[in-house]
């Protein structure tokens, strides 16, 4: 089969590719800057932008099978490029917060930005299966410069419990969508195989660098005030009503990796263990050399 692979180069994309190059698959992947894709040899690397209407040849789709559809800002021109030459099978990725569960879900960055995106595939075909992750596990990155430098990680509503998806998961779960007829019309929540609290997701940490950090539960409103110099407000909004929501109510665990994957998922002991690097202090070259 040959699967073309949107996104491929980013964290859940690289995952994919593996995925799917391990499994003996024929993999396609696009990218704005293919000299820069560093993807494995096996894959065969397109230019193509999904923001330009004209960013994306039709000799892309030719001979593919399916779709993998990264939720880029934009992905009308592709879904409608591939329909318009008879590939019509894709594999979505979405966000949990397009199933609009929860009231605070309802107009969020997110929610707003994920339907416009499945709209654009259901609209075009029948053939799809559209897959909804909640928090990624790799967020918790943007704790590394405070956690790297040994200071306190400040963050509000520490009490509240999530359950982040490790993005390999994502993309088994994607690899196992592509290669079946099993999940069509088809849209699947995806978490991680435990809840829990924001204290209990640093202590993970800590325990994976084999340190103890220190957490200082901050306001929502100072941490408006920190986050706004690199965080766009309608994200800080989302993120202040999420953790809210999730002291009362904690994220669910979702059967989604399980049914798809036949595994639980990955632990957040077991990402934190990956990432411990991007914890730990830069090390500095020694002197002289
Ligand atoms: N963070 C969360 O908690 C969460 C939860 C649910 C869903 N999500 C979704 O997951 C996404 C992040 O996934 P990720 O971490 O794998 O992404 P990522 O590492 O940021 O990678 C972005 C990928 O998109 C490609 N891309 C971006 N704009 C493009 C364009 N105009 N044309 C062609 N390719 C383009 C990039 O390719 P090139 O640079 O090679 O062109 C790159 O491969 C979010 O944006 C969100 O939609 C996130």
């Amino acid at each position: 089969m040959s699967i073309l692979i949107t996104g491929a180069t980013g964290t859940v994309g690289r995952h994919l590719v593996s995925a799917l190059v391990d499994a003996g698959e024929s993999v396609r992947a696009l990218s704005r800057d293919p000299a820069s894709a560093a993807l494995p040899e096996a894959v065969e690397v397109v230019a193509g932008d999904l923001a330009a209407p004209a960013g994306l040849a039709p000799s892309i789709f030719d001979g593919v099978d399916r779709v993998f559809v990264f939720p880029a800002a934009t992905v009308d021109h592709l879904v409608a490029g591939a329909v318009a030459v008879g590939v019509d099978r894709f594999v979505v990725m979405s966000s949990l917060a397009a199933a609009e569960e929860f009231p605070r879900d309802r107009g969020s960055a997110s929610q707003v930005h994920h339907a416009a995106v499945e709209k654009a595939v259901t609209a075009r075909s029948d053939n799809w299966t559209v897959l909804r992750p909640g928090t990624f596990a790799d967020n918790l990155l943007s704790w590394a410069p405070s956690i790297a430098h040994g200071a306190p990680v400040r963050a509000p509503y520490l009490a509240s419990a999530q359950a982040p998806i490790h993005a390999a998961d994502v993309a088994d779960a994607a690899a196992a969508a592509l290669l079946s007829d099993d999940w069509t019309r088809q849209a699947i929540a995806l978490s991680g195989p435990e809840s829990l609290t924001r204290r209990e997701q640093i202590a993970a940490i800590g325990a994976a660098i084999g340190a103890e950090i220190t957490a200082e539960e901050i306001t929502p409103e100072e941490f408006r005030t920190e986050a706004a110099a690199y965080v766009p407000e309608p994200v800080i909004a989302m993120l202040l009503d999420y953790w809210r929501d999730t002291v009362t109510e904690p994220d669910r665990v979702r059967s989604g990796v399980r049914d798809l994957t036949g595994k639980p998922g990955r632990t957040l002991a077991e990402w934190a263990a990956e990432h411990r690097s991007a914890f730990l202090p830069a090390t500095t070259p020694a002197a002289g050399r």
